[in-house]
Parts: structure tokens; sequence; C-alpha cells
């Protein structure tokens, strides 16, 4: 039993993060592999994140999850909403009964900040430029940033998003005491739906996850 973190961020929604240390035979136990993952890492993952959904959830009718063609996994019955995320050694999901989810783990590396002007808008680029003498604290930010947009890409799940203009940072990233930082954000792609992103870092582990 390897749960590494467990929020229960709301009466309908609990998120988990699995800290994968198992062989992949522990999770065919409990997870029916039904999509051709060849990768044996990759599929180590998949499993995993498959593997939360009814460690969060008991019920959780895991043989029902369909794949849509943007690649989202969802249940046709809605019983659950749900949004699975993997990062080397890492496995986090997010399931409400209520509510949509999106949800990411990213490591902190510099290779986000090599790519950051693919998912940053100017302004938000402009934000993070404040941050430029404090080298740990710009990278730990451009990886929440870029963590957030990915939870807000899964929680939207049809795909053909913008990075950069569909989902904007609208406001100040605030920092809680108890560790969570919210980040007030604008989905952009129709009509403008305003969102709340909540982040954690666990060392070199950024969360984010939206719940709509
Ligand atoms: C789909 C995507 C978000 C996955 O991100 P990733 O960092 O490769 O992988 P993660 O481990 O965080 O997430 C993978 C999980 O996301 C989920 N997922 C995949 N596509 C999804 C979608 N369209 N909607 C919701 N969830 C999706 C799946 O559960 C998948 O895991 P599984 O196949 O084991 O079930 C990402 O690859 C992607 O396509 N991003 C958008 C592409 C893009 O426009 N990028 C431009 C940025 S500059």
């Amino acid at each position: 039993m390897a749960l590494f973190y467990q929020h229960n961020i709301n009466e309908h929604t609990r998120l988990g993060i699995w800290r994968i240390e198992e062989p992949e035979a522990f999770f065919l136990e409990r997870v029916p592999l039904k999509k051709d993952v060849s990768h044996p890492y990759k599929r180590l993952q998949h499993l995993a994140g498959r593997y939360l959904l009814p460690a969060l959830y008991e019920d959780f009718p895991l043989s029902e999850i369909l794949v849509a063609d943007t690649r989202k996994p969802f249940l046709e019955s809605e019983q659950y909403h749900f949004s699975i995320s993997h990062c080397g050694n890492f496995a986090a999901a997010i399931v409400s009964d209520r509510y949509r989810v999106g949800v990411d783990v990213e490591f902190v590396t510099p290779r986000l900040r090599r790519i950051s002007e693919k998912f940053l808008h100017s302004e938000e680029a402009a934000f993070l430029r404040v941050w430029e003498d404090l080298p740990q604290m710009h990278l730990e930010l451009t990886t929440l940033l870029w963590s957030a947009k990915e939870a807000i890409y899964k929680w939207y799940g049809l795909g053909l998003v913008d990075f950069k203009d569909h989902m904007r940072l609208s406001g100040e990233i605030v920092s809680g005491v108890n560790e969570w930082i919210t980040m007030p954000f604008e989905f952009r792609k129709g009509d403008v739906v305003p969102m709340t992103l909540t982040a954690r870092l666990f060392d070199q582990l950024g969360l984010a996850w939206v719940v709509t």
C-alpha cells in the first residue's frame, strides 16, 4: 500500500497520489488492462492511475471506463467524474460524484522553462519575470502554471485547446499557510469560465487540480 497523499477536497470530491513501488502484477489484480500500452513503465503508470480510482471511492466501476477520441477516460453513467495524471513513480487521481475535475502532477525541472513560450501568454511570462532573480521560485511557479493548464485541459476534455490563449491566469497567486496555493484562471474557449486552480509542491513534485 503506497498511498503517498490523500485529500478530501469537499464532501463530493477526493484526491490521491500514489507512489508507485509495486510490480505490474499488483495492479493487475484489481485493474482490467483494456488498452495496449506497449512501454512497460508507461503501462505501470497507467495501471497505478486506474488503481487509485477505487482506492478513493470503493465502488468506482473500473470496468466501465471508456476512452473518448480525445483520449479522455470517462464513465458513460457519469456516476463519477475523474481525472488522472502520472509523472515518474507518482500517479495522481481526482474523483467526484458531483463536480467536473482535472488534475496534473509534474516534476519541477528546467525542461518546462525551455518550452514556456509555448504555453505561457505574454502577460503570464511578464508576471514570472518578476521572480527571475529567484531561480528556484521561478521554476516552481513555471511548473505549477504548466500543471494548472494541463489540469484545465483534462477538465475540459474535448481537446483542441490553445494553452496560451484559452487558459489564462487572471489574478494574484495566493500562497496559504496550509501549503496550498490558489491561482485564479479563466478558461476562454467560447464563454469565459472563471475557475480557481489549487496547487501544491511536495518537494520536487508539483500538483494542480480544478473542481467546478
Ligand atoms: C493529454 C495530456 C494532457 C496528457 O498529459 P501528460 O503529461 O502526457 O500525461 P499525464 O500523465 O499528466 O496525463 C495522462 C492522463 O491524462 C488523461 N487524458 C488524456 N487525454 C485526455 C483528455 N483529452 N482529457 C482529459 N484527460 C485526458 C488520461 O487519463 C491519461 O492517462 P491514462 O491514459 O493512463 O488514463 C497531454 O499529453 C496533452 O495532450 N496536452 C495537450 C497538448 C497540447 O496542446 N499541448 C500544447 C502545450 S504547449
